[in-house]
């Protein structure tokens, strides 16, 4: 049976429930990926899943290998990837809590390899990225949150930080003037280099805190944002099932 949708877990999201699940442990030309692949069945489909910072969390997000982990998920026959990503909120209607398929992003990462043609011979790639996310997808994941009567807010732009620090409040309020609507450390360079690989990709994002100096952020703690992305991620395996099947 093909793989019907590979997930890429974030902060907080550490395993999917899949019925008679196999653990494969993958190996690609760009070095292993975060962890094991997991892959089993939900509602009957067969999904694949990836921890992105590694099942311990033991990677920090400039750490990863981005290139692996979407090669692997290539190698395993996955053609759609709906990554998961724990965020901060920046603008009103990405409060703590929300669920949210952006739409928009901008990357302030450096440093990261973000291209599958960085080795000398290969053929240089400037690949479209006027629509970061797959509209079909996206419009997939937003018809499956209705089907399961779950809330999920169509659109934002994701501003991708290089972290692992959080960010001050005047980085916040520049973000801000940029038009991001949310922020997190590991969108990029997933996005791009799953456009790349011509991957279905689009974004989940899992809203864990306000970002500094937003709504009525304190000190943010890992405490809240795993309280929040566990409260948020209840109606998730049901979304994911039924995405699969979609
Ligand atoms: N900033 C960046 N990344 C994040 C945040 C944040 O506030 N919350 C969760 N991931």
């Amino acid at each position: 049976m093909d793989i019907a949708l590979a997930v890429i877990g974030g902060t907080g999201i550490y395993d999917l429930a899949l019925e008679q699940a196999e653990t494969r442990q993958i190996d690609t030309p760009y070095g292993t990926p975060s962890g094991a692949l997991r892959i089993g069945l939900l509602n009957g489909n067969r999904v694949a899943f990836l921890a992105r910072h590694g099942e311990m969390h033991s990677l920090p997000p400039h750490k990863i290998n981005y290139r692996a982990n979407l090669a692997a998920l290539k190698q395993i026959g996955a053609s759609r990837i709906l990554a998961l990503n724990t965020v901060g909120g920046i603008t009103e209607h990405f409060a703590p809590r929300t669920l949210a398929c952006p739409d928009q992003l901008i990357d302030y990462t450096w440093g990261r390899t973000s291209t599958f043609s960085e080795e000398p011979g290969t053929e240089v790639l400037h690949v479209d990225f006027s629509h970061p996310y797959s509209p079909l997808l996206r419009h997939k994941v937003l018809a499956a949150a209705r089907v399961v009567g779950a809330d999920v807010v169509d659109g934002g732009c994701y501003g991708a930080t290089q972290g692992p620090r959080l960010e001050t409040i005047a980085e916040i309020r520049r973000m801000h003037r940029d038009g991001c609507d949310l922020v997190g450390m590991t969108g990029m360079p997933e996005a791009g280099l799953a456009r790349e690989l011509k991957l279905d990709y689009a974004c989940l994002a899992i809203i864990a805190n306000w970002a500094a100096g937003c709504g009525d952020a304190q000190e943010i703690t890992l405490n809240e944002v795993l309280d929040n992305v566990a409260a948020a991620s209840a109606g998730l395996p049901e979304l994911i099932g039924e995405l699969a099947r979609s």
